[in-house]
């Protein structure tokens, strides 16, 4: 079959620096929200902690170790074919307390050593400024985006990172699925609004009230930094990054179409429309009236949101999910989000609904609704991994999830959408953000790392980076 991806279609991976890197005290870096999260489970909740208490394990302290293993990981990925790398920048490496005066140098430095090794393999960094994590200093003492001067602090870190990176890095991403800031989980990692909190991740309560304020800010800071990078930096390249999760009606009746609109709009339009669009959408008056949420808005917030319009849309894709009104509709799960049961499809082993169609769905919706380019920046299964005795993984549902999924963005292509990237999730295993496990696996490259913390962090390479090598190295006609 021919390829059909256009000639530098972006094929990698992407990662997040608080579930690769470890390295959570060295070099001067300062703690940060998921330093203060334990392990937990499918079933069983992580622990937020206000203090780190020495007879808990917090998976993301040591990550799979990157900070001192990056050459050899970068060398793993380059082997595969990789042409981009998604990863992100620890903002507590950077400003250890978020509010320093003076950035920590040798947090600098790392990130220099990271993408001059990434340039010498012709592998172009994707960097996200925010992966669910920021100092945690700044939940201390401002209980996260909940307050308006964080704006001003993400500026500085930014403006920092851009001066130094300006000749290395040309993608950037401001906040990673920002628009999971209005749900459960999200909510914490995203915005940070955990001030004195302590127990499991499950038990928080934040209104409504509070976590569409801190995304006011968030969407200010986005604006105000793409708008800066934009005059400063005109090479730059500076994208949105959401949470895309189709949601289907349960039914044809029109009560669960609207119900769907709705959470298509909440979930998966209000961030994009704003950040693409650069205003509020129409629709999200309504929505805050009836749900008593009164947004302070600052002098000049919505003028930073209008003039920080992203250049190229990027999302996550796992799963989708139904909405339904009528009595019995189930519940699926999902990370961050939670979302309806679909008969007509399989789950993986953590009750994620795949759905590979769904994503050329959602592929269409997004181009319609923008016309600007488009990257999918995660997409994957989380599966548990047996090592035989041949020192193999021989992962054929993974396999066989990338290749449908591949498909899925061939048929999408067709359809003329304008799709240049494509970073499967994980593709060295790390710590996951939901659960904190290590057995929650995505990885082509497996790490000898345990949920009790043990482990060699030996990497190996699994059947599926095999598979992933031919994907590239056709540009997508293998697959
Ligand atoms: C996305 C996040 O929600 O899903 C990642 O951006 C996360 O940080 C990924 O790891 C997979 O989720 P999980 O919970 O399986 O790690």
């Amino acid at each position: 079959m021919s390829s059909e991806f256009p000639k530098g279609f972006f094929w990698g991976g992407a990662t997040a620096a608080n579930q690769l890197e470890g390295a959570w005290n060295i070099d001067g870096r300062g703690p940060s929200v998921d330093d203060h999260f334990t392990g937990g489970t499918k079933d069983t909740p992580r622990r937020i902690t206000v203090d780190i208490q020495p007879d808990l394990l917090y998976p993301n302290h040591d990550g799979v170790d990157f900070y001192h293993r990056y050459e050899e990981d970068i060398a793993l990925i380059a082997e595969m074919g990789f042409t981009m790398f998604r990863m992100s920048i620890s903002w507590s490496r950077i400003y250890p307390r978020g509010d320093d005066e003076q950035p920590n140098e040798a947090g600098l430095a790392f990130y220099d050593r990271v993408f001059d090794c990434l340039r010498a393999h012709h592998i172009e960094p994707l960097v996200t400024l925010s992966h669910y994590e920021m100092p945690y200093h700044l939940v201390e003492k401002y209980n996260g985006w909940a307050s308006r001067e964080l704006i001003g602090f993400f500026e500085t870190y930014c403006k920092t990172v851009f001066q130094r990176y300006r000749d290395k890095v040309t993608y950037w991403l401001t906040f990673n699925e920002i628009n999971v800031g209005t749900k459960e989980l999200g909510a914490m990692l995203e915005t940070g609004i955990i001030q004195g909190f302590e127990g499991p991740a499950s038990k928080i309560e934040t209104s409504l009230q509070l976590r569409y304020q801190a995304l006011h800010h968030q969407f200010v800071a986005s604006g105000r930094v793409v708008a800066f990078a934009h005059e400063r930096y005109p090479q730059f390249k500076m994208g949105n990054m959401d949470c895309f999760i189709l949601s289907y009606p349960e039914t044809c009746d029109p009560q669960d179409v609207l119900a769907t609109q709705a959470e298509m709009r909440r979930m998966n339009w209000f961030s994009s429309d704003i950040q693409v669009r650069g205003a509020y959408p129409s629709y999200a008056q309504r929505f805050f009236r009836e749900n008593g949420i009164e947004l302070e808005v600052g002098k000049g917030d919505l003028d930073d949101i209008a003039r920080g319009k992203v250049d190229f849309y990027t999302f996550s894709y796992y799963m989708s999910g139904t909405v339904g009104t009528h009595e019995g509709h189930a519940a699926c799960q999902g990370n961050m989000v939670r979302g309806g049961l679909n008969p007509y499809l399989e789950q993986t082993e953590w009750g994620w609904q795949i759905d590979p169609t769904g994503l050329r769905v959602a592929l269409n919706e997004i181009y319609d609704r923008y016309q600007i380019p488009l990257m999918v920046v995660e997409n994957g299964m989380g599966a548990k991994d047996e090592l035989t005795g041949d020192d193999r993984i021989h992962d054929t549902y993974r396999i066989a999830y990338l290749k449908k999924h591949v498909l899925a963005m061939r048929e999408a292509l067709r359809d003329g959408v304008d799709l240049i990237g494509y970073t499967w999730w994980g593709p060295i295993d790390l710590v996951s953000a939901g659960t904190g496990e290590m057995r929650k696996r995505y990885g082509f490259i497996y790490v000898d790392k345990h949920d009790d913390g043990s482990g060699t962090n030996r990497r190996v390479r699994k059947d599926s980076f095999f598979a992933y090598q031919k994907i590239i190295a056709s540009n997508g006609a293998e697959g």
